[in-house]
């Protein structure tokens, strides 16, 4: 089955998931980096993937534009929905606000999947967001094996 992975980062973790995804999944894989391309056709795919990275609370707004213009298309789809976070506590209730209720509810598996965070790489807004949020250092909860659970479920796991 071929497979597109359709994802938005804004600092590589989700990118690196997809990536890893994209390692673990057999037959045809296509990556797409929303930003780069917003209006991938995933008409042509059987299997789709949507990965976000969380801010403040939110799904990447490429990922939103691509879900909304695409709900018709994506619904039938085997469908797998990631997003990469940081806070744990908050995590069922942002993975739930980042995608349209129709797809959480027929995806074959639904993720959040830990985040890492290296104030070096923030510009100075986001340093100061970070703090707002509750990030106070360097830190990872990037985990290759959730990746690999992630595939595996999407493998195996029978559509709702
Ligand atoms: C400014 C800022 C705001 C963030 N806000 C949240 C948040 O609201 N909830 C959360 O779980 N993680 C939050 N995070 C953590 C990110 O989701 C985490 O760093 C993730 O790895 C980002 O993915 P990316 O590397 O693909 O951009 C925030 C991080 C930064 C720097």
């Amino acid at each position: 089955m071929r497979t597109l992975i359709a994802y938005s980062t804004e600092h590589g973790a989700t990118r690196d998931y997809a990536e890893a995804l994209a390692r673990e999944l057999s037959g045809e894989v296509v990556l797409v980096n929303l930003r780069e391309n917003p209006s991938p056709d995933a008409s042509s795919f059987g299997q789709v993937v949507i990965g976000s990275a969380i801010y403040a609370g939110q799904a990447q707004k490429e990922v939103r534009d691509f879900c909304a213009r695409n709900l018709d298309a994506l619904r039938p789809k085997r469908l797998g929905l990631f997003i990469c976070c940081w806070f744990q506590d908050q995590a069922e209730r942002q993975l739930q606000a980042a995608f349209p209720p129709e797809l959480l509810d027929s995806a074959v598996i639904k993720s959040a999947l830990g985040g890492r965070i290296n104030l070096g790489e923030l510009s100075f807004f986001e340093r100061l967001a970070a703090k707002v949020v509750g990030v106070k250092g360097n830190a990872s909860r990037y985990s290759e094996e959730s990746a690999r659970r992630f595939a595996q479920a999407l493998k195996t796991e029978s559509s709702n």
